[in-house]
């Protein structure tokens, strides 16, 4: 990792190559100026470089003897080895504030080879795989049926009974006649026995591909799975189709209510995967028959709904779903492009509000496997929380609302381009610098740009412990709008919309809510076990949502405990990861079964520690600052450098 030193401030990070010198400013806490979000339009983020090799994209906000002076604009400049570069006093938002409270690096998500080394080695077959085998030609003396011969040779090859599907029964005569009784067979395999879904004639075993789906309420990602070389080939995202029917799964459920939408509802899903699928495939030049699986990991909602079952019962009292286990069933019934034999296997989902998404999380994360005590979440618009280790499971569910999607926040959005998705915000002015995805012209916030932007104000004091907006606040950036104080983030000028992009404080109210069911839904959890949050020994963040989250952020809002920055994985999207390790190996989806059944899940709107916990949590960081030691100490020293005094 190239490291990037600010020599005007003393300070120096590593950071992934092809990272913005803006990025790495922010990530080291250096204060630049930067409202266009990264875009390369504001000309603000001016820097000068002092040695070393970097790439950067012409402009013309730079003139000609600022370039030849070594000035570049940091947003569009990448360090292709260390670099030292200096920050002058007019791309400053003002004082510079304090790093004592030390240096972040980005937060790296696991690459897939770092997965694997926390699971065992991946042997045996996949949960459908292709076997080549000869069969003995039948004569007068070996009169056997042809599926006697062909089950006996199995057999052999395997300890279990193997029984042939009617499919697999008409197309075998041919089959094995068209290569002198060389065939090969599409197999489904259980610990207890195999079914033959496919015969061909010769051998064939040389392709075999699963299609692993996450299929997210939001997104539906893809992966297609090389099953003899045991790697990904070609991956895919896409909106799930069933938005316009809704953004959250509860809109879903109601859209779901007659027969009709129910249809509807599982045709949009199934329209999302096969689109992605036949794109995949297209890409890898795999023929949509050559899959042998197509291996789904969904909420519990978004199962029953891509499986057409009513998820009705999900939403009302006693809150229970249809089912927490699916039958194997043909993906072409359901309309997806495949084979006659080739099978959809759903991942169990434990709860109404734990699904197999979680499910296949927890096996890509090798917990199943860990001695530690792991705490997993996934934060969405339900925040799902597991505790435990290889031995035991405790899980719940909290609603945490859509403020972290950018829902219920007047200028938020999800994480997409122009999103702005990283804040500093200088102490003295209260002064913005933003990034945003793909450096675009800002657009609104996503979840990660509201808690940097909350976490911000705080430490600045802008905001009361209640989250209110300090009375007495004199800066241009805070102001009286239509809803109340608002916090300037982007102005008119630097925006994609035209439009100022502000955070209300009825936003901040929404994302306390948000933070507060977290935390306590980690409390109540962490307490029913009895189990202090030091004894947690691994942290696992999973979804895209943990990239670029601020660990010292997400402790001033509160909405994670004070656990060793040491301590915390990213997962990334644990659930399309555990999918594709499942459509390679019957033990992995073994394992899950076994997740899904060990799985203890406590019911939060029936607990009567909740409700407390989460009103103790709608403070910044929390009531009881003796949880939040380090963002105590954080606050005095930021109060003491504004001169004001110990913190209250
Ligand atoms: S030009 Fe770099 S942040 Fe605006």
């Amino acid at each position: 990792m190239p490291k990037i030193t600010f020599t005007s401030d003393d300070t120096s990070i590593a950071v992934p190559a092809g990272e913005s010198l803006l990025r790495a400013a922010m990530l080291a806490d250096v204060a630049v100026s930067a409202s266009c979000g990264g875009n390369g339009t504001c000309g603000k983020c001016r820097m000068v470089v002092e040695s070393g090799e970097i790439e950067t994209t012409p402009t013309t906000r730079l003139s000609e003897p600022d370039r030849a002076r070594g000035y570049v604009l940091a947003c569009l400049t990448k360090a292709v080895g260390d670099v030292s570069v200096r920050v002058p006093p007019e791309s400053r938002p003002g004082a510079a504030p304090s790093h004592a409270h030390g240096r972040r690096i980005p937060n790296r998500v696991l690459t897939p080879e770092e997965r694997t080394t926390r699971l065992p080695p991946l042997t045996g077959w996949a949960p459908v795989s292709k076997q080549a085998i000869s069969i003995a030609l039948p004569s007068l003396t070996d009169n056997r049926s042809d599926a006697t011969r062909l089950t006996h040779a199995l057999e052999r090859m395997g300890a279990v009974r193997h029984m042939m599907t009617l499919d697999a029964l008409r197309e075998l005569p041919a089959a094995a006649r068209v290569a002198q009784g060389s065939v090969t067979t599409a197999v489904w395999r259980r610990p207890s026995h195999a079914q033959v879904l496919h015969v061909e004639g010769g051998d064939t075993a040389d392709r075999q591909f699963a299609l692993a789906v996450d299929v997210g309420t939001t997104t539906v990602e893809v992966a297609l799975v090389d099953l003899v070389a045991g790697k990904v080939v070609a991956q895919a995202a896409e909106y799930n189709a069933q938005v316009t029917r809704g953004e959250d799964v509860i809109s879903r459920v109601i859209a779901a209510g007659t027969p009709e939408g129910l249809a509807e509802l599982s045709d949009l899903a199934v329209r999302t995967i096969s689109k992605l699928a036949t794109r995949v495939c297209a890409e890898a030049n795999v023929h949509p028959e050559e899959l042998l699986a197509y291996v789904t990991a969904g909420n519990t909602v978004m199962t029953h709904l891509l499986l057409s079952i009513s998820p009705a019962g999900i939403r009302t009292a006693p809150y229970v779903p249809a089912a927490t286990t699916f039958p194997r069933t043909g993906a072409q019934a359901l309309g997806l492009p495949a084979g006659a034999h080739t099978q959809l296997i759903a991942l169990p989902c434990p709860a109404s509000w734990l699904g197999g998404d979680v499910v296949a999380g927890i096996v890509a994360a090798g917990v199943p496997w860990s001695d530690k005590l792991t705490l997993f979440i996934d934060v969405g618009t339900n925040g799902e929380i597991v505790l435990g280790n290889h031995e035991w499971l405790v899980a719940c569910s909290c609603s945490a609302g859509p403020a972290f999607e950018g829902g219920g926040v007047l200028h938020g959005m999800r994480a997409a381009e122009g999103a702005v998705e990283q804040i500093r915000i200088d102490p003295e002015t209260l002064q913005p610098s933003i990034i945003t995805i793909c450096c675009e012209r800002p657009l609104g916030i996503c979840g990660s740009g509201l808690i940097d932007c909350v976490a911000e104000l705080f430490l600045a004091g802008a905001l009361e412990r209640s989250g209110k907006f300090k009375p007495d606040l004199d800066s241009p950036w805070v102001r009286h709008g239509e809803r109340g104080l608002e916090y300037v983030v982007v102005r008119a000028e630097d925006s994609g919309t035209g439009s100022d992009i502000v955070l209300t404080e009825l936003d901040i109210e929404n994302l306390m809510r948000a933070k507060a069911a977290i935390f306590a839904g980690i409390s109540v959890l962490a307490s029913s076990l009895d189990v202090s949050f030091s004894a947690i020994e691994e942290v696992v963040v999973a979804g895209g949502f943990g990239h670029y989250l601020d660990l010292e952020r997400i402790t001033v809002l509160g909405m994670l405990p004070e656990i060793d920055p040491g301590r915390f994985t990213f997962l990334g999207n644990g659930s399309l990861a555990g999918a594709e390790l499942i459509s390679r190996s019957t033990e992995m989806l073994d394992v899950a079964e076994r997740v899904a059944a060990m799985t203890t899940y406590l019911e939060l709107s029936v607990n009567t520690g909740f409700m407390d916990a989460y009103i103790s949590a709608l403070f910044l960081p929390h009531t009881d600052l003796r949880l939040f030691p380090k963002t105590e100490a954080l606050l005095a020293e930021r109060e003491r450098e504004r001169g004001h005094g110990a913190v209250d």
